[in-house]
Formats: C-alpha cells, sequence, structure tokens
C-alpha cells in the first residue's frame, strides 16, 4: 500500500514535471530550460553625454531586450554622482533626469531576467559642465576651386563662372550638435547650412566668405574672423579691331563694294560666354568694317542689296559727308532687294571720323540694329602732318570703337545660338548689353602710351556719357566733324546717337593697371555701365607731345558768328499722344512725309538752325549735308550760354535736351550741296516714326 502510494507520489511527481515542461514549452517555445542566457541593458542614449549643469537628459532602456524573451524584465538604473532628482529607477524609461552640479555622473542599467538573470551593467557617461565653462566651437574652412587650387586659409582668385569647393573643420570642447550658417555674397547659393558647400561664381567682383557656426548651447563664431574674400576676375572676350575694307583702284578712283547681308552668323563674345546670333552684316564680315579714305579722293561703293530673304529696300547713307543729294543714300533713294546702286562722291570736307549706315524708309533702325554699319575713317594733310610729327597718336595706337547696345534672347533650342531681341520703347531701343566692334566688355592690351581712340555711338537711341574708371582726365580732339583746334581735357564726354568724339587717353604711367571705359549714368541710362577694359600691360617708349592747337591756316579753324548768316530756321521737336492711341514724334508739328519738302535752302548760304525740344525727353538731332558749329544752348526762353570747350567743334549731330533750346550754324557747301537730304532725330526708332523732314538745297 505504501509503496503503491510511493509509486503514485512518482507518478504524480513525474506528472508534475511533465506539466512543468509543457508549460514551459507553452511559453517559451522551442527552448530547453537549460538555455537561459541573461538579457542585455540597452540604454538610449548609449554614448558619453556632455550637458550644461541643469540640463536634463530622458533615458529609456529596451523592454525587448532579453534573447530569450523571459519577460517580464526587471530594470534597475542607479544614477550615481552629483545628481539630485532621480537616482533609482525601475522603470523601462527612466524618463527626464536633470544633472543640477557640476561633475561626472555615471548612468548604470541593469536588467534582470523573469528567471532572475541579469544583464552585464552598461554604464554612461555624462559630463556636466558648469555654464562658464561652455566653449564656442572651434575650426576653419578651406576651398578647393575648379582650377585646382586649393587651400587652407586667406583670399585666393577664381575666373567668372567658376566653381568652389568650400568646407569645414569644425568641433566643439563639449560636443554640442553644431549648426553651420555660410554666407556667399555674389555666389551661388548665397547661402547654406551644411558643412561643405559647391558655390559657383558668375560675375566680377570681390565678395566675403563667412560660415557661423554655432553650438547647441547658442554659441556661436565666425569663420574665418575676417571674412575670407574671393576675387573674381571677369573672362573678358578679347578686343576686335575693325577690318579695314580695301578698295580696287579704278584709274584714280577707289572702288568699294559693301554686300548687304542678311542670316550672317555672327559669333558674339561677352563676358559669361559666346554664341552666335545670326545678323545682317556687310560682306559677310563678321564685324562692321571701316572704309579709310583721305581728302580729296574720289570713291566709288557698289551697294548690292542681298537681303532677299527679308525683302527690304536699303541705302547706304552717309553719315556727316558733304556729298551731293543723290549719292547721301537718303530714303529717296531706295534700292530694293536684289538690286544695286553705286554711290560716286569726292571727298571735300576736312579729317573726321564719319560713318556709314542703312536710310532706308522705315527700317533704318532694325537694320542697324541687326547689324548694317561701319566706320568711315577720312583724313587729310593736316592729320597726316600732326602724326608724322607725333603730335597725334597714329597707327596702332589710333583705334575706332563702335559702341553699340544689343540685346539676345537666352539661347535657343539650337545649341550656342542666341537671337537678337529688338524691344522698342518710347526713348526707342535701348538694350542691355553694350557692344564694343561686337563684344561685351572686351579687353584691350595697350602700351604705356597715349591712344586716340575714336568713339562711335553707333547704338539706336542710347546716349553714353564716356569716362575712365579710374577718374583720370583725357583729352577730346574731335567731334562729329573733325579735329578739335585746341584739345580739351576733360573726365568725361557725353555722346548721344549717331555721335562721335576722338579722345586721347594717357597710359604712359599705368603700367600694369586695369582701366575701364565706363558711362556714367546720363540721360536715357540710370546707372553707370561697364564698355570696354584697356590692360596696360606693355612697356614702350611714347614719342607723342599731343598738338597744342592746329595750324593756324587750317580750314576746320574757320568759326562762323551770327552776323555770317543770311537766314534762321526754327526746328521744334516734340512728341505727344496720337490720334490713335500710339505716341507721334513731330519735328515743328509734322511727322515726315516723303513727298514733302519742308524746307529750302540756297547752296552757300549760312544759317542759323534754331532748335527747341520740347518734349520729356532727348533727341539727338541730325542734318545730312553739313557739318555745324554750335552757337549756344540753354533753356528755352531762357539765357543761352555761347559754346566752349568740346563744343567748339564742328557737328552734324547734337544732343538737345528736354526743355532746352540750341543754335547751331553752318554753311550748305556750294560746290557739293544740291539736292534732297534729310534732318532728324538721330534716335533711329523715332526717325523711323516720322521725326524727320526733308530740305532741299538749291543749287
Ligand atoms: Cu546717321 Cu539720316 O542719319
Ligand atoms: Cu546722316
Ligand atoms: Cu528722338
Amino acid at each position: 500500500m505504501r509503496r503503491s502510494v510511493v509509486i503514485r507520489t512518482v507518478t504524480l511527481a513525474t506528472c508534475l514535471a511533465v506539466l512543468i515542461v509543457l508549460s514551459s514549452c507553452g511559453g517559451g517555445g522551442s527552448s530547453s530550460d537549460t538555455s537561459n542566457e541573461k538579457p542585455i541593458a540597452r540604454v538610449s542614449p548609449e554614448t558619453e553625454q556632455f550637458i550644461q549643469v541643469g540640463g536634463s537628459i530622458n533615458f529609456s532602456g529596451d523592454s525587448s531586450s532579453d534573447p530569450d524573451g523571459n519577460n517580464p524584465l526587471n530594470y534597475q538604473w542607479t544614477f550615481s554622482g552629483a545628481i539630485t532628482s532621480i537616482q533609482q529607477s525601475t522603470d523601462s524609461n527612466a524618463g527626464m533626469v536633470s544633472f543640477t552640479e557640476v561633475g561626472t555622473v555615471t548612468a548604470k542599467l541593469v536588467v534582470t531576467d523573469s528567471l532572475g538573470l541579469a544583464s552585464d551593467i552598461t554604464t554612461v557617461v555624462i559630463n556636466v559642465a558648469a555654464v562658464n565653462s561652455n566653449q564656442p566651437p572651434v575650426g576653419s574652412i578651406s576651398h578647393d576651386d575648379a582650377n585646382g587650387s586649393v587651400g587652407s586659409a586667406g583670399n585666393f582668385s577664381i575666373t567668372a563662372g567658376s566653381s568652389v569647393v568650400f568646407s569645414s573643420t569644425v568641433t566643439d570642447p563639449e560636443d554640442d550638435s553644431i549648426s553651420y550658417a555660410w554666407d556667399f555674397q555674389g555666389g551661388t547659393p548665397a547661402t547654406s547650412n551644411s558643412s561643405s558647400v559647391t558655390v559657383n561664381y558668375a560675375n566680377a567682383g570681390t565678395f566675403p566668405v563667412s560660415l557661423v557656426v554655432s553650438d547647441g548651447n547658442s554659441n556661436s563664431v565666425t569663420i574665418p574672423a575676417t571674412p575670407l574674400l574671393v576675387t573674381v576676375v571677369a573672362n573678358l572676350p578679347v578686343f576686335k579691331h575693325l577690318p579695314i575694307l580695301m578698295p580696287t583702284m579704278v584709274g584714280d578712283v577707289a572702288t568699294y563694294t559693301l554686300n548687304a547681308q542678311e542670316n550672317i552668323n555672327v559669333v558674339v563674345e561677352t563676358p559669361e560666354g559666346s554664341w552666335t546670333t545670326p545678323m545682317m552684316r556687310y560682306n559677310d564680315l563678321q564685324l562692321p568694317p571701316v572704309i579709310v579714305a583721305k581728302r580729296g579722293d574720289s570713291i566709288e561703293v557698289n551697294v548690292n542689296n542681298n537681303l532677299i530673304a527679308s525683302d527690304e529696300d536699303t541705302t547706304v547713307h552717309w553719315h556727316g559727308f558733304k556729298i551731293p543729294g543723290s549719292q547721301d543714300g537718303g530714303p529717296d533713294f531706295p534700292i530694293p532687294a536684289g538690286t544695286s546702286k553705286t554711290y560716286s562722291f569726292t571727298l571735300v570736307q576736312p579729317a573726321a571720323s564719319l560713318w556709314f549706315h542703312p536710310h532706308a524708309h522705315g527700317t533704318t533702325a532694325t537694320q542697324v540694329y541687326k547689324g548694317l554699319a561701319g566706320a568711315f575713317i577720312l583724313t587729310d594733310d593736316i592729320t597726316d602732318a600732326l602724326e608724322a610729327n607725333n603730335e597725334l597718336p597714329s597707327g596702332e595706337y589710333d583705334i575706332a570703337l563702335l559702341v553699340q547696345d544689343r540685346q539676345f534672347t537666352e539661347e535657343t533650342n539650337v545649341s550656342g545660338v542666341r537671337d537678337l531681341v529688338y524691344q522698342v520703347g518710347m526713348n526707342g531701343v535701348l538694350s542691355d548689353r553694350i557692344l564694343v566692334n561686337g563684344a561685351e566688355m572686351p579687353a584691350l592690351d595697350v602700351a604705356t602710351s597715349q591712344y586716340r581712340f575714336r568713339l562711335y555711338n553707333a547704338s539706336n537711341a542710347r546716349t553714353y556719357n564716356f569716362a575712365l574708371d579710374n577718374g583720370a582726365n583725357f583729352y577730346v580732339v574731335g567731334s562729329d566733324g573733325g579735329l578739335l583746334n585746341i584739345p580739351v581735357l576733360t573726365k568725361n564726354i557725353m555722346l548721344g546717337a549717331g555721335e562721335r568724339a576722338e579722345i586721347v587717353v594717357d597710359f604712359r604711367h599705368r603700367l600694369n593697371q586695369q582701366i575701364k571705359l565706363i558711362s556714367r549714368a546720363v540721360g536715357n541710362n540710370s546707372a553707370d555701365s561697364d564698355v570696354m577694359r584697356f590692360d596696360v600691360n606693355r612697356e614702350v617708349t611714347d614719342p607723342v607731345v599731343l598738338y597744342a592747337s592746329l595750324p593756324a591756316n587750317a580750314e576746320i579753324n574757320t568759326r562762323l558768328t551770327k552776323a555770317d548768316a543770311s537766314v534762321t530756321r526754327d526746328f521744334v521737336m516734340s512728341m505727344r499722344m496720337g490720334p490713335t492711341g500710339g505716341i507721334v514724334f513731330l519735328i515743328n508739328e509734322m511727322t515726315f512725309d516723303m513727298s514733302r519738302i519742308d524746307e529750302t535752302v540756297v547752296s552757300g548760304a549760312i544759317e542759323i538752325w534754331n532748335i527747341q525740344n520740347t518734349s520729356v525727353m532727348e533727341h539727338p538731332f541730325h542734318a545730312h549735308a553739313i557739318q555745324w558749329q554750335v552757337l549756344d544752348r540753354g533753356p528755352t526762353g531762357g539765357i543761352l550760354t555761347a559754346a566752349s570747350g568740346v563744343e567748339l567743334g564742328w557737328k552734324d549731330t547734337v544732343l538737345v535736351q528736354p526743355g532746352e533750346t540750341v543754335r547751331f550754324i553752318g554753311k550748305f557747301d556750294p560746290v557739293v550741296n544740291s539736292g534732297l537730304y534729310m534732318y532728324h532725330c538721330h534716335i533711329l526708332e523715332h526717325e523711323d516714326a516720322g521725326m524727320m523732314g526733308t530740305f532741299e538745297v538749291l543749287p
């Protein structure tokens, strides 16, 4: 009986043991009771911490960190050291623990599983710093530009359009999280909050770079303390000289050919790169040509109008020339597309910087804008002698600058091709890029010498006030009709559309300097603009001593006075709203009518023309056939001031300001002047809109 009980007991014990195993199997899967592993105490945060006194840290444990799942786990947090709030916790998340004394604190976590097996102790060190020991971050920046120039510090230069990688190396003694605030003036992007950044510089200038780094405790520092300077050097196009058109001699007559062409692929160079633009040009040339001739020469110019696709009339008007009306190239003698005309005349006037351009009815402005124009340099015995005697810069020191503003589209769908943009406003066409001999802001290498520049304002409408960016003086030695008797020292020369000036700039003491020709804000320009740059990089001995006055008997020295005049004519330039809403541009209340002769002049007469501008904008008044001398100018109805200085030169185009009266005097040369001629505003859009009249010179 007892045995049986024992057996039963044993059986029961066996049964119990089996039940325990079964229940263990149900809760723990396939593990056996001999493989209990200790849990792992995972702490967040897990690395050494730096904190300011008074700060807190949120500690949490990992509730699934027993490999064999003997949950629930029991958490034992201990915070030993300089801490006052929580020192123990049995939650998996100890929560926010604040540290109120300076020192090193240890956060410990031990996890025990449901079978009583304890984890290793996991420890996190917390450095509690006093407020006044909180240090700002320290570091440096470095750069790596596209030219391969790598520098750790210091200023450097790059060419416009290149990129620079700026990197920073910054550490914080308290190891706070660091934030970055870069400032790149003149760069793209202008700011960044990455530790390293690539910056592109499109435009020339000198630009500071600074980095402000901040730590988590609002300590900020600027690196470097004095901002690094990046000098961005413009990649300027190389200045190009206008091509000289060579004549063939037919007997004594120099014969030239000008083919008016369209859709010539002209390469336009700018500081931002170059592209091709379909333009009009003479003779397939990339640039407007120059004709050089001497007083007394007879020339013939065969003009072929090849503007077939445009199917436009053209002419070649000889601007500033004293030639017969039939040769003058006005709208009264159009050359239809596909036809030709030969101009033939003798040069009977003093040496001057003249020019030529189309003048067909209604298409003058667009044909000039698209690229038809040229310079005409007339010499004479006086200029030859001045050059030979080293009294005037000559040869390579005598350079024509054809200044024209143009606007282009962004690149078209043909890569590398842009089109001209012709945008007409009330002031005519004012475009955003100033081209000199076809390039924007070209750089010309010059020697330590005096240079004579022939400034041509061949723009449709823009007025320039040319000056040097270093504020230096220069001489004006010539105006539209030739040399000034006495060179005039000045800091600026204003030229309206169609006007020219010859200036002498002295680079003798400027070795290694870069000097810009600029246009100061004036008239229809609201700001200063760069025009071109002179890089003085060659040393020469300059033999030129500029003439003090022209030979006394020079014809160009003739000074006409009011008493010489037999006739005075009045011309009023005005603008108002037309009947259909647009603005009409008027001279003496009339718009141009080719069938009307507005004024009749007798050849040989000396006349005073009295020009008033009653409109709100400036207009450059131009008359064909004649060179004038300004008598005086001033507010209409007020006191007129006698011409002086530069205004003593001969003029064919004169800027007249709003509300101003300008009087000039000239002689209609009895040998050459006969036929029909035009007078008009040389803002070509105004001219095409009808601000023009016809005068006839009777033989
Ligand atoms: Cu330069 Cu009638 O013009
Ligand atoms: Cu003209
Ligand atoms: Cu005008």
